[in-house]
């Protein structure tokens, strides 16, 4: 594949990491928020909208169903929406680029509309699993044409009126979840999500916020999830909080990096996704929360940190759904730590954008660290501070079309002994396209190689 190797991103050894830098929005949070105002009455606002691709191609395909939606010239974008039910015939397929978020959530809104949408994306996306989806929303009377294994290309026909279900997650997912509440959203009745163990809530809240009739019901740790359509969902003006999944990277920079002190703002620590940060302090991990406040509805503070002697950690499983897209750098964190971390209960990492245990062990490996690859997990022997890899051998990182592959090794390059080249950085560009720039205020500067 000529992609592959096009777009080379080259990291070395970093000096210390100093000052502040301001973490854009939350991938999920805008996702939601664009599907969520395309389906209220009227013009919603959205400020601190991530610009990402993946959040693009949500817009796009809001748009392709009917929304009017852009931006103004101080960046705040202005959402006029169709309203739940009268969602239009999109006229081509819909390009989901690399979004796995975009895909799910959307294909639940179509499947309670009296519309048909074939969805395709890359090559990565087209290998993830879509049965999940297809599963719960064809019992609510959807049809699933797709290709071999329940993957993309797939034609979702919807049925109106939809049949409310209530369904047990088999797996942790709040794509899952969020797309059988968003088919609800135009099912008469009640839909219930009973979830064994909870994931991120960020659907819950913000159908809530636009009006949804939407309940939650704890018992022994177990939700129960009921939403009542039809809904109607009235206009927002939402501040979308900063990433803390982005925000991962320069934290565990800061930590790793020898004598770093700087501050990330604006990290939104909503409970359900802050799993990384408590992990990061059990062991040893010198992190402030600084300035707690709630911005959109969610908690978020500015983070201190400074580099610190890292301990090795077990991450208990209740946890890893809270943070189950910060394994690959916590397996970086880890890597640099005294001691054996064990890190299982990870299988969803193996359906990620790419096979995340797999190819982070293969680029662990390739650093020198020791490790053992589990069915669930790896289990790394950290280097207690030691810089990774050899003097004077640059290790090359195939990113395989993912983002979290990419920025972790571009982080480990930083405590690297000769350098980390990853063969394409532009999978960067679907959830933190600043992300070169947030280290360059910092004081550590990527590489970018020309594209060849
Ligand atoms: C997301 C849910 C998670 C996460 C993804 C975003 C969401 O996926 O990995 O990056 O916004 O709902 P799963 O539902 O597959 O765990």
């Amino acid at each position: 594949m000529t992609r592959l190797s096009s777009c080379p991103l080259v990291s070395r050894k970093a000096p210390p990491l100093s000052g502040k830098v301001h973490v854009p929005g939350d991938k999920s949070i805008s996702h939601r928020a664009l599907m969520l105002s395309a389906l209220a009455v009227g013009e919603s606002f959205v400020e601190g909208l991530l610009e990402g691709e993946d959040v693009l191609a949500t817009a796009e395909a809001m748009r392709a169903m009917g929304a009017d939606i852009r931006k103004d010239e101080k960046g705040c974008w202005h959402i006029h929406g169709v309203g739940v039910g009268s969602l239009l015939q999109p006229q081509t397929a819909l390009d989901m680029g690399n979004s796995g978020t975009s895909t799910r959530l959307l294909m639940g809104v179509v499947a309670s509309h009296p519309i048909t949408a074939t969805f395709i994306g890359d090559a990565s996306l087209s290998k993830r699993p879509m049965g999940r989806i297809s599963t719960p929303l064809s019992l609510m009377g959807a049809r699933f044409s797709g290709a071999e294994g329940n993957r993309l290309p797939m034609t979702v026909t919807g049925l109106y009126p939809a049949v409310p279900i209530e369904y047990r997650l088999p797996v942790a997912s709040a794509q899952v979840k969020s797309a059988i509440l968003l088919a609800g959203l135009n099912t008469p009745g009640v839909t219930r999500v009973i979830e064994p163990v909870p994931t991120r809530d960020h659907s819950e809240r913000m159908l809530r916020g636009y009006g949804a009739n939407l309940s939650v019901e704890e018992n022994d740790g177990v939700r129960i999830i009921s939403i009542h359509g039809e809904a109607e969902l009235k206009p927002q003006h939402i501040i979308v909080p900063g990433d803390p999944s982005s925000a991962a990277f320069l934290v565990v920079a800061g930590l790793i990096v020898p004598g770093s002190d700087m501050i990330v703002e604006n990290v939104g620590l909503n409970p359900t996704r802050a799993g990384l940060y408590t992990m990061l302090k059990a062991m040893g991990g010198q992190i402030e929360y600084l300035n707690p406040r709630e911005v959109g509805g969610e908690p978020v503070a500015d983070i201190a940190v400074k580099h610190s002697n890292l301990k090795a950690i077990e991450v208990p499983r209740s946890i890893v759904p809270s943070m189950i897209d910060e394994f690959p750098i916590l397996f970086i964190a880890a890597a640099m730590a005294e001691g054996k971390s064990t890190l299982q209960g990870l299988a969803e990492l193996r359906v990620k954008e790419s096979d995340r245990i797999a190819v982070m062990a293969e680029g662990l490996k390739a650093l020198g660290v020791s490790l053992e690859e589990k069915e669930d997990g790896l289990v790394i022997e950290g280097s207690a501070g030691e810089m990774l890899g050899q003097k004077d051998k640059m290790v090359s990182i195939a990113s395989h079309l993912d983002h979290r592959i990419a920025m972790s090794f571009a982080v480990a390059g930083l405590v690297s002994k000769g350098g980390v080249e990853i063969d394409d950085r532009r999978p960067i560009m679907t959830s933190f396209p600043v992300f070169g720039e947030l280290f360059k205020e910092l004081g550590a500067e990527f590489e970018m190689g020309l594209v060849k």
